[in-house]
């Protein structure tokens, strides 16, 4: 199995739409035995919450299900856990460098999926209040990743 972990902040608004989005198009692609997705924030504030309301109603829009999906903090085991670490900002990819493991971890910045794009960082939309920004580039990332997981790994 190829696991993917999605990183950011608080784990209820980017990273969790961008588990929910990647999840939906390994299902379109008959993937689900291959490839795992999970998503985690490096902050503790918003554990065991669901996602924001703005991540909801772009996955309800889209007809993408977040079921079940609720929010954790990044361990230190997910370094050795995931084959991909997805990180959203560079703040996050800071963040994650300071934790045990983190220092030499492979840690892919998301926009670096999407080099044509202006935006080298996702905005975050807790602050923005632009999820229809974020959907768009999680959209186009995702599939870009996953082109890349079936290439290097499949
Ligand atoms: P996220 O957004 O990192 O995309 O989930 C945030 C959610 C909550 C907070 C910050 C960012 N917060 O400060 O509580």
């Amino acid at each position: 199995m190829i696991s993917v972990l999605f990183v950011c902040l608080g784990n209820i608004c980017r990273s969790p739409m961008a588990e929910a989005v990647l999840r939906h198009k390994i299902a379109q692609k008959g993937l689900n035995e291959k490839i795992t997705v999970d998503s985690a924030g490096t902050g503790d504030w918003h554990i065991g919450k669901a996602p924001h309301e703005g991540t909801r109603k772009l996955l309800d829009d889209w007809g993408i299900s977040y079921e079940g999906m609720l929010a954790r903090q990044v361990e230190n085991r997910d370094f050795t856990d995931f084959d991909y670490i997805v990180a959203m900002d560079n703040s996050n990819v800071a963040n994650l460098r300071k934790l045990p493991g983190g220092q030499d971890a492979n840690i892919l910045k998301f926009m670096d999926l999407l080099p044509s794009e202006k935006l080298r960082e996702v905005p975050d939309p807790y602050f923005t209040g632009n999820f229809e920004e974020v959907y768009r580039l999680i959209d186009a990332g995702c599939e870009v990743l996953l082109d890349r997981i079936i290439e290097e790994k499949l």
